[in-house]
């Protein structure tokens, strides 16, 4: 059960350091093509956003067998990060579509990326205090 229990942080790990490497390639326009980075920002979404359903199912499973979890505001903080992942998402779609809105638009993009990066590590703080707590009982 502990086991079971770290395949959410260990996936989540996974898709912060993605859209770190997106968000670097984005600043620096290193190896950048859109298509790359389209492609990258898509995956990064989408394995955030599998990562919150599995995490909530693990969370329901684990509280079913009996074990207690800390994990402070780390639900409240998944749920702030949905609107987040969808409007920097869009706003990449409408940049490439409307260059004349681009100075507007950019840093938006950058800043709320930035967010939801700054957002995982508090997950990640959250998170991985809980499941220190988790494996240092006996059960
Ligand atoms: C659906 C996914 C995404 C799309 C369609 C998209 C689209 C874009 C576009 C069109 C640009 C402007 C390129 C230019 O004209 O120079 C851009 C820049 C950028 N993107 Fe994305 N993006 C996506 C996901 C992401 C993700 C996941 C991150 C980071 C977590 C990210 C971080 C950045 C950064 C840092 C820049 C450069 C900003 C700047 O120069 O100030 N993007 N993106
Ligand atoms: C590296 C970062 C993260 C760590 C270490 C982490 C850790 C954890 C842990 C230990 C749990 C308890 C269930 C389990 O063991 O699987 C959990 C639950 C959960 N996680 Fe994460 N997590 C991280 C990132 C995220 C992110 C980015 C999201 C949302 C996008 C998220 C959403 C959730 C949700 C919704 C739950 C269920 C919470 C509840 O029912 O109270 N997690 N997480």
């Amino acid at each position: 059960m502990k086991t079971l229990a770290l395949i959410h942080p260990l996936f989540q790990c996974l898709s912060f350091l993605v859209g770190a490497y997106n968000f670097w390639m984005g600043l620096s326009r290193k190896g950048f093509t859109y298509r790359r980075h389209r492609g990258i920002g898509t995956i990064y979404y989408a394995m955030s956003l599998l990562g919150l359903v599995g995490g909530w199912l693990l969370a329901r499973w684990l509280r079913e067998g009996g074990v207690e979890l800390h994990l402070g505001n780390h639900l409240e903080v998944a749920f702030l990060m949905v609107p987040l992942f969808l409007v920097a998402a869009s706003l990449g779609l409408i940049l490439r579509r409307r260059p004349r809105l681009r100075s507007a638009l950019l840093p938006l993009h950058r800043y709320l990326n930035l967010a939801t990066l700054l957002f995982f590590l508090l997950q990640a703080y959250t998170g991985f205090s809980a499941l220190f707590r988790l494996h240092s009982y006996r059960y």
